[in-house]
């Protein structure tokens, strides 16, 4: 992944296993975010392979095949419809793969309704389903939007920095949540908060200027003595 001659992403060979949290880390500017975009379709790889499944070759599709082959991203800024209910854009969420027809029907069928509900208990959100997405705190606005992420049934699905600005205890609700959410598929996370990597972590990949320096898990990457030089030495200990 080049910008302008300078390569953000250099030479890096990576696989995410499903029902994995799979946390991304390393310095400001190592790569970690331009990981995320080209995976989703947002950048564009100018060489190398990204294949999805083992049958889909990513470089090829644009952002919405993408989303269609089951890799969906919630981005750093939150992207729900302050306006409209919890409910509401939960049930937005779930039509966004749907055909043009059977959005246009006025009724959720039953499956739907089941669908709603499940989403609603997991993210913690039942009691808030018909207020306001815009009166939300900060917290609860993040878990509707992974909810919203997971209405769309992604394999793969892709949080940049999840817990910013969060309390300690929605911290620690965010990582429960997506302990639940890997049961049924992966997830790839670029996260800075070491205690929460080290607490929700499968697998932890470190990245330094654009490049893959370890990866294992969080107590093996913090044993690797270059991780410590470039990255973890400043910051766990
Ligand atoms: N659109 C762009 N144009 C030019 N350079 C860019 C662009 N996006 C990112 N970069 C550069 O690519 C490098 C990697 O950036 P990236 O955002 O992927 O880092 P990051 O690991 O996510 O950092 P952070 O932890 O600060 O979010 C940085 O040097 C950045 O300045
Ligand atoms: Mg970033």
């Amino acid at each position: 992944m080049e910008f302008s001659g300078f390569k953000a992403i250099n030479q890096l060979d990576f696989q995410v296993r499903p029902n994995t949290v799979h946390f991304v880390i390393g310095p400001n500017g190592a790569g970690k975010t331009t990981l995320l975009d080209v995976v989703c379709g947002k950048s564009q790889a100018s060489e190398g392979e990204l294949t999805f499944r083992e049958t889909y070759n990513l470089k090829k599709m644009t952002e919405n095949q993408i989303v269609h082959r089951g890799i969906s991203r919630k981005f750093q800024a939150p992207s729900i419809f302050e306006q409209l209910t919890v409910y509401e854009n939960l049930e937005i969420a779930m039509k966004q793969k749907k055909s043009l027809f059977s959005i246009m029907k006025a009724k959720n069928n039953q499956v739907d309704e089941q669908k709603l509900a499940e989403m609603l208990e997991l993210i913690g959100l039942n009691e808030e389903k018909d207020n306001h997405a815009g009166s939300l705190a900060h917290g609860q606005k993040q878990w509707l939007e992974i909810g919203m992420v997971i209405m769309q049934d992604p394999d793969l699905v892709l949080l940049d920095e999840p817990i910013a600005g969060m309390s300690k205890t929605e911290r620690t609700r965010t990582g429960e949540l997506i302990k639940q959410i890997a049961k049924d598929r992966a997830v790839l996370i670029v996260e800075h908060d070491m205690e929460f990597v080290k607490e929700f972590a499968d697998v932890v990949s470190v990245m330094h200027e654009g490049q893959l320096l370890a990866e294992g898990s969080m107590e093996e990457v913090q044993q690797n003595p270059r991780v410590r030089e470039v990255y973890l030495g400043r910051k766990v200990d």
